[in-house]
C-alpha cells in the first residue's frame, strides 16, 4: 500500500527508499494485471481448447509407433546427407565428440519436452509450453523462433532435396541446366568469389536473361515444396502411411552405409584416418583443435534438429501423454547411434581434408577415388532424395499447427485456424507453409538458412528447458511421463567444479585463451563468457533453490551449444526477433484471448 503513513514518512526521510517501494508496487500491479506481457495461460484452458480431443477437430491416429517414425523421419536428413560434409571438414574425426555433446543436450532438452507434452498434450510444442510458464511474450518470442526450424529449416532440406535429385538424375544421364537446379544467390556468390565449383559459375554464365535479371531458379526445390504442401493439405493419414514407407527405406540404405563402409575401412587398414596429422605434424583426433570441432556446432545441431517435431503431433495421437516422450527419445536415441556410426566411417574412409566443399559426403565416400564402389553411390542418391523427402514432410505438417494454436490465442488471425472440413487439416496454415518456405527459395542460399535455423532452434530449446525449471512440481501419475526429480543443489555445483578442473588439467590453454580478451578475441570469446557467468549463476540458484538437475543440465549444455555460433548469426537472429516484436505489438497483444 504506498499511501501507508510509513512511506510518505519514507518520501521525506528517505528518498531513495522510497522510489524503490514505488518501484516494486509498480511492478506487482503490471503483475496482477491481465494486459501486462508475462500473463500466462492456465493449464487447464490449454488442455481443454485442444488436448482432450474434444475440440481439436484432428484425427486422433497415431501410435507409439508412428511417433517414432515420424522422429526419425524428421531427424534423418539433410544433416546426414549434406551438412556432415563441412561439419567433417572443420572438426575431423574429432566431431564425434561434437556428436555426442549434441546428443546429451538434445536428450536433456527431450525429457523436457516430454515432460511438458505430457502435461500439455496439445499441438503447439514449445510455444504453447513458454505460454504456460514464461507468458505471452516468451510464447510469441518461441512461436517466432520456431518458423525458422520448421519453415526456413525446410529451405535447406529442399535445396539438399534438389541436390541429391540432380545427381541422382545425372546418374541416369537426364540433365538439368545447372541454372535451373541451383539457387540464385548461391550461383552469385560463387561468381563474386571466383569459387572453384564449376557448375555454379556455368549456371551464373549461362542463365538465360529477363527483363535484365538472371534467370537462376532451383525448380526442383521450387518442385518438391509443392508437391509436400499439397500432401500435407490432403491429411495426415496419407502423409503417415507414406513418412513410415520413407523411414524403412532411408534407416535400411544408412544401415548398409555403417556395414559396407565400416567394413571396407578395417579390411582396407584405413583406420589410420582417424587420426590425421594436425598443422604442427601431430597425429591427432581433433586436428583442428576443440575449436575446430565446435566451429561445426551448425551442421552438427541441424542433423539432430526433428525430435521435437513429434510434439507437435500431440492432438492426433491416441495416448499423447503417454507416447509423445518415448516417440520423442526413442527416435532420438536410434539417430544418435546412427550419427556416431557415420562419422566413425566417414572419416575412416576419407580423410578429412577432402570433405571441403563435399555436399553429398555420403555419396562421396564410395566414389572411385575414395572406396570405388559403383552401386552404392546410386544407391545413396536415391536414399538420400528419400530421406530428405520424409524430413521436408514432417516439418511442412510442424509448422501449421503450431499457427494454429497461436491463432487459438488471439496472437494470429483466425483464419490460420481454419480445418478443411473434409481433410481434416489445417487449411489455410498448411498453404502459408508452402509458400513460406517456398519463396526464399527463390532468393537465399544454403548456408544462410542453416546458420539461422540451428541458432533460433538453439534458442527454443533453452527456452523449454527454462520452462521447466520454473513449472511447479507434480505428483506422479500413473501411465503418464514424469520427469523424474534430482535435486541439483549439491550436484550441479560439483559438476561445474570437476569440468574446470578435468579441462584445465587435460588441456591446461583452454581457459587461457577462453579468457583472452585483446581485441581481436574479445568478439569471440564473449559468448563463452557469458556462459561461465551463466554457469555460476545457475550453480548459485540450483544451491539456494534446489533446482532440478535434468532441465538445468539440458538448458547449460543448449547455452553451450550456442557459444559456437558467430557474432553474424546473433545479429541476424537479433533482427528477426525484433520483427516478431513488431507483430506483435501490432496484432498479438491487442487481440490476445488473454485480454480482458
Ligand atoms: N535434422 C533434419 C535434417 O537433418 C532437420 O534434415
Amino acid at each position: 500500500d504506498v499511501c501507508s503513513s510509513d512511506l510518505i514518512d519514507s518520501f521525506f526521510s528517505k528518498p531513495n527508499e522510497f522510489i524503490l517501494y514505488l518501484f516494486l508496487y509498480k511492478i506487482n500491479k503490471l503483475k496482477m494485471s491481465k494486459n501486462n506481457l508475462f500473463r500466462t495461460k492456465p493449464i487447464a484452458t490449454i488442455i481443454k481448447q485442444g488436448g482432450d480431443g474434444e475440440h481439436s477437430g484432428l484425427n486422433k491416429v497415431l501410435t507409439v509407433k508412428d511417433l517414432t517414425f515420424f522422429g526419425i523421419a524428421a531427424i534423418l536428413g539433410a544433416g546426414s546427407f549434406t551438412s556432415l560434409g563441412e561439419a567433417i571438414f572443420k572438426g575431423g574425426p574429432g566431431v564425434v565428440i561434437l556428436f555426442v555433446i549434441t546428443a546429451i543436450a538434445c536428450a536433456f532438452t527431450a525429457f523436457c519436452y516430454s515432460e511438458f507434452a505430457s502435461r500439455i498434450p496439445t499441438a503447439g510444442s514449445a510455444y504453447t509450453y513458454a505460454y504456460a510458464s514464461f507468458g505471452e511474450l516468451f510464447a510469441w518470442i518461441i512461436g517466432w523462433a520456431l518458423i525458422m526450424e520448421y519453415s526456413i529449416g525446410n529451405i535447406y532440406v529442399a535445396f539438399s532435396w534438389s541436390d541429391y535429385f540432380t545427381s541422382f538424375l545425372g546418374r541416369c544421364n537426364i540433365h538439368i541446366p545447372s541454372y535451373f537446379c541451383t539457387s540464385y544467390m548461391e550461383a552469385k556468390n560463387a561468381f563474386m568469389n571466383h569459387s572453384a565449383n564449376q557448375e555454379l559459375i556455368e549456371a551464373w554464365n549461362n542463365a538465360p536473361m529477363i527483363g535484365g535479371l538472371k534467370m537462376i531458379v532451383d525448380i526442383p526445390a521450387l518442385t518438391i515444396n509443392l508437391l509436400i504442401t499439397y500432401l500435407v493439405y490432403k491429411g495426415i493419414k496419407e502423409s503417415r502411411n507414406f513418412s513410415n514407407l520413407m523411414v524403412w527405406l532411408k534407416m535400411a540404405v544408412v544401415a548398409l552405409i555403417i556395414i559396407v563402409g565400416g567394413y571396407l575401412v578395417f579390411s582396407r587398414g584405413l583406420t589410420f584416418n582417424w587420426t590425421p596429422a594436425n598443422s604442427q605434424g601431430v597425429k591427432s583426433f581433433m586436428p583442428n583443435g576443440f575449436g575446430g570441432v565446435m566451429a561445426a556446432v551448425s551442421g552438427v545441431f541441424f542433423a539432430y534438429i526433428g525430435f521435437d517435431a513429434v510434439s507437435v503431433l500431440a492432438e492426433e495421437s491416441k495416448n499423447p501423454q503417454k507416447d509423445l516422450p518415448r516417440g520423442m527419445l526413442l527416435s532420438l536415441i536410434i539417430c544418435t547411434i546412427v550419427y556416431i556410426l557415420l562419422a566413425l566411417v566417414l572419416t575412416g574412409a576419407v580423410d578429412f581434408k577432402n570433405f571441403e566443399g563435399i555436399g553429398d559426403p555420403l555419396a562421396f565416400i564410395f566414389e572411385p577415388q575414395n572406396l570405388n564402389i559403383g552401386w552404392m553411390q546410386f544407391l545413396v542418391s536415391i536414399c538420400a532424395v528419400i530421406a530428405m523427402t520424409s524430413v521436408l514432410l514432417v516439418f511442412q505438417m510442424g509448422q501449421p499447427r503450431i499457427w494454429l494454436s497461436m491463432s487459438r490465442d488471439g496472437l494470429l488471425p483466425n483464419v490460420f485456424q481454419k480445418i478443411h472440413p473434409q481433410y481434416k487439416t489445417p487449411s489455410f496454415s498448411t498453404i502459408i507453409t508452402g509458400l513460406v518456405v517456398g519463396v526464399p527459395i527463390l532468393f537465399t542460399d544454403k548456408t544462410f538458412v542453416l546458420d539461422f535455423t540451428s541458432i533460433a532452434t538453439l534458442f527454443a530449446f533453452v527456452l523449454v528447458c527454462g520452462g521447466v525449471l520454473l513449472i511447479p512440481r507434480r505428483t506422479k501419475e500413473t501411465g503418464k511421463f514424469h520427469l523424474p526429480y534430482i535435486n541439483a543443489q549439491f550436484i550441479f555445483p560439483l559438476i561445474i567444479i570437476i569440468t574446470v578442473i578435468s579441462v584445465n588439467y587435460l588441456v591446461p590453454t583452454y581457459f587461457v585463451n577462453a579468457f583472452d580478451l585483446s581485441a581481436d578475441k574479445l568478439a569471440a570469446n564473449i559468448p563463452l563468457l557469458l556462459f561461465y557467468i551463466l554457469c555460476i549463476v545457475m550453480g548459485v540458484l540450483s544451491f539456494t533453490k534446489k533446482l532440478s538437475l535434468i532441465p538445468l543440465l539440458g538448458l547449460i549444455s543448449c547455452c553451450y551449444l550456442l557459444t559456437g555460433m558467430t557474432v553474424s548469426n546473433w545479429l541476424w537472429f537479433g533482427m528477426w526477433l525484433a520483427l516478431g516484436l513488431v507483430f506483435y505489438f501490432s496484432f498479438g497483444y491487442k487481440n490476445s484471448k488473454l485480454n480482458v
